[in-house]
């Protein structure tokens, strides 16, 4: 008997409910098929929240002993081989799931043996594209198209070999112009996307046609990796700009993300917007005097791709945003995702930090998370923006942390060593080698998101700019600058505020950088990347 919408929609949620403990959950050892199951029998698009079940899917699947077994044997495999062992157990395709697909399509892969595993898929299928084109299936060209929306994703981080390079520029060697309208031909264009961003083939309107024939997911390949790339080349070259940017680091650090705008996204979940008072009130709970302000202004300074910009747009109920970057690129896939999310209340405006004077524009709230360590000065960076707040406004700095970046310091002489070009395939073979030696263990860069993708290891280990703090220094920075310190953000750390609360209940605690300082030498190896914190200027 059929079941009914009601039942589907019950089960539905009877599955949710079962996976919910799951939620980011990594598991350290296999805890049998039953898991993987489970999380098979959901549909993967009634998981809004992906991200949040990204490692206890991943580590899942790397965990079973089939999977060991195919990182074992990878190099005597032939590519079909390869393809059939991984179709069930990377994609869980005797699971009927289609949950992997959705996850490396909407996601950049986080873990080191996936990536090992995709990778060698990857050449498999390349291979058997390339010798036997014929007889390529449709569900091949679906493992392949996630493939490719994976490596788009990741900026094509993953290695290839020079017989890969060779292979990618020969496919479409000896194609006659009748080829469009074949499988083949597809076959073709799907695979040379897992190497290289669609647009770089220079497709004519009608090949692109053809290629839209092929069922959705070639048709999102070709929309979000040749169509979003036009419409992002457009917003730039007519985004709006203030002042000049004449520092010589601010020149270099412009270079940079123009080279490879930062960070990736690809997905945004919508927060619950609140009043301003309310939000503050939440995070810095002393602070009792928060205007109800109508609109609050905010500016979001180095904002990025926008992701950062678009949080701050959707948090308040009622709030204006003005988004700088040096980075016209990156200020324009900000740009396009806040167009295609509908969010009208941010200004993306193109210009430095050291000038926002020039916006002749004043500002409830400033939020710096993760620019101002790319000034040359960072001081004259908070200078600039204190300036434009108004007096009694709030300011939200993110800094690198000196005890963290410390311990990426071997990896990023590494890569300085050999860095001349910081091409995509010069930083995916520094990245390679980097991976293979042994001489020092790079465990805390391999932990990070950003090393799994080109731009994000740019940013990590490559980076031509970036100053380090300490809480001492800090503090030194705030008095002098005659900022008030408001506490510590602990909003992506939980634990770590509940470990700071247990130690010290007390409200002025909270406020003083010895303490803290103290309280994170206590527990070194647990502190994030970044020290955010809350300040205010001086009504
Ligand atoms: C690491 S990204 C952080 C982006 C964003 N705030 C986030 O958290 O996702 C740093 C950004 O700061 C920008 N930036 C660095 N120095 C800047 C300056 N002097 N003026 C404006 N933007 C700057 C860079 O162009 C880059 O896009």
């Amino acid at each position: 008997m059929p079941i009914t919408e009601k039942e589907n929609q019950s089960n539905i949620s009877v599955a949710r409910n079962m996976i919910e403990p799951l939620r980011s959950r990594r598991f350290t050892s296999f805890p049998g098929r039953v898991w993987l199951k489970l999380l098979a029998s959901v549909p993967p698009d009634t998981i809004p929240d992906l991200t949040d079940f990204q490692a206890p899917i991943t580590s899942l699947i790397t965990l079973q002993p089939e999977f060991a077994a195919i990182l074992l044997s990878i190099d005597e495999l032939d590519p079909l081989e390869m393809i059939q062992k991984s179709q069930d157990t990377i994609f869980l395709q005797n699971m009927g799931s289609d949950l992997v697909h959705l996850m490396l399509r909407q996601l950049i892969n986080n873990d080191a043996s996936m990536e090992q595993a995709l990778t060698s898929l990857r050449k498999a299928y390349l291979q058997y594209v390339f010798r036997q084109p014929a007889d390529v299936q449709p569900q091949h060209l679906q493992t392949m198209a996630t493939i490719a929306a994976q490596c788009f994703n990741n900026e094509y981080v993953f290695y290839e070999t020079c017989e890969e390079e060779e292979l990618c520029k020969e496919l479409f060697a000896n194609a006659e112009p009748g080829d469009s309208g074949t499988f083949s031909f597809v076959a073709k264009v799907v695979a040379y996307g897992m190497y290289h961003p669609l647009h770089s083939l220079s497709l004519s309107e009608r090949q692109m046609q053809i290629l839209s024939q092929y069922g959705e997911d070639v048709q999102k390949l070709i929309d979000r990796r040749i169509r979003d790339d036009a419409i992002e080349k457009n917003l730039a070259d007519g985004m709006p700009s203030f002042g000049q940017i004449e520092n010589a680091i601010s020149k270099k650090v412009r270079q940079q993300y123009e080279e490879a705008p930062y960070p990736r996204w690809l997905d945004f979940v919508f927060p619950e917007p609140r009043p301003f008072n309310t939000y503050i009130k939440d995070k810095i709970p002393f602070c009792d005097d928060v205007p109800r302000a109508g609109t609050v202004q905010c500016l979001v300074a180095g904002c990025g791709t926008g992701h950062h910009a678009i949080t701050v747009a959707t948090r308040f109920t009622e709030c204006s945003v003005v988004a700088i970057d040096l980075s016209r690129r990156s200020l324009a896939y900000g740009a396009r995702q806040a167009s295609r999310y509908g969010i009208s209340n941010i200004e993306f405006v193109h210009g430095d930090i050291l000038e926002v004077g020039a916006l002749k524009r004043n500002f409830d709230l400033i939020e710096a998370v993760g620019s101002l360590h790319h000034l040359e000065d960072i001081s004259s960076g908070i200078q600039a923006l204190t300036e434009i707040l108004r007096p009694g406004g709030f300011m939200r700095i993110a800094v690198y942390r000196r005890s963290f970046r410390d311990r990426l310091k071997p990896a990023r002489a590494f890569a300085w060593e050999r860095l001349q070009t910081f091409t995509t395939s010069e930083l995916r073979a520094i990245r390679h080698a980097l991976m293979t030696q042994k001489a020092f263990d790079i465990e805390t860069a391999k932990a990070l998101r950003d090393f799994y993708y080109t731009g994000g290891f740019r940013d990590l280990l490559c980076h031509v700019q970036e100053l380090s703090f300490t809480p001492m220094e800090i503090k030194a920075m705030l008095e002098k600058l005659h900022l008030q310190f408001l506490g510590i953000d602990y909003s992506d750390t939980p634990a770590i505020k509940a470990a700071f609360l247990a130690a010290h209940p007390d409200e002025t605690s909270s406020r003083n950088l010895d303490v803290y300082e103290e309280f994170e030498a206590s527990r070194a190896s647990e502190m994030p990347s970044l020290i955010k914190f809350w300040v205010r200027k001086n009504g």
